[in-house]
């Protein structure tokens, strides 16, 4: 598949192309970024992409010509790109956006900067709006890396294992189990017992249960819909919420 990425700041994404799985995948053609200086598409001596908002208030905004022209100049002969514009007001970004966006052989990226983007590029050009969470970047450039980087992941291949992904969290309805290395003591906190036993059937009851119990604590609301966990991890799930209601407490070291 293919990124082409429209910024103001292209030197911003240098360190992401040059580090890590990004770097193998565009080594190894699984994946192509390209990344766009939004100026190259201004025709004013200047180069403005910015402009005061109609109707007053601070701050600038995007204009919608550079924008306009440079996402039909990366996306002619494409039959249907998809076109991301990075805004706070988008559909939050997730594990579901991202495996969508992983099916796709084109994906733009613009990314918003200033005060906004004027709105006829989101209603006339992007196919999508999509926002990486609940805060206010200064610009769409990190959450271009966040998107990028959850996608690549995905793609098959890219990763040595191609399950890998498929098991870790999001994908199952609940957070990733705890993991610890060497030493099996460090400063006088020990690496829970059951994990040195070599039995994997209790490995696995305790992943499990230690899984459900970060998931209780951080994120309750991944356990609202229970048809996303199998047979074993409702039974768990069941066993911590009365060990809960009776007081007990919840850390992910003790064996209920
Ligand atoms: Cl995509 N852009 C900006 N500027 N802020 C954000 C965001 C995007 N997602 C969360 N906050």
């Amino acid at each position: 598949m293919r990124f082409d990425v429209l910024t103001i700041f292209p030197a911003f994404f240098e360190g992401f192309l040059a580090y890590g799985i990004v770097r193998r995948a565009c080594q190894r053609r699984q994946v192509g970024i390209g990344i766009h200086n939004l100026r190259d598409w201004t025709y004013d001596r200047h180069q403005v992409v910015d402009d005061r908002p109609y109707g007053g208030e601070d701050g600038m905004v995007l204009k919608p010509e550079p924008i306009f022209r440079a996402v039909e100049a990366l996306t002619h002969r494409q039959p249907n790109p998809s076109v991301v514009l990075l805004t706070p007001q988008g559909r939050p970004f997730d594990q579901t956006v991202a495996q969508h966006l992983s099916r796709q052989s084109q994906v733009v990226l613009i990314c918003g900067r200033y005060e906004g983007v004027d709105e006829r590029v989101a209603e006339h050009l992007a196919t999508e709006e999509i926002s990486i969470g609940d805060y206010v970047l200064s610009g769409g450039e990190p959450a271009a890396m966040v998107v990028m980087d959850a996608v690549i992941r995905l793609l098959p291949e890219v990763l040595g294992n191609p399950t890998s992904a498929q098991k870790e969290s999001f994908q199952a309805g609940r957070l990733d189990y705890p993991v610890y290395t060497r030493p099996a003591v460090y400063r006088g906190h020990a690496v829970p017992a059951e994990l040195l036993t070599g039995n994997h059937a209790e490995i696995e009851l305790w992943r499990r249960r230690a899984a459900l119990r970060k998931t209780l604590r951080y994120r309750p609301d991944l356990l609202t819909d229970q048809t996303r966990l199998d047979e074993t991890d409702r039974r768990l799930l069941t066993e911590l919420l009365r060990a809960n209601a009776a007081g007990q407490p919840m850390t992910c070291h003790s064996s209920s």
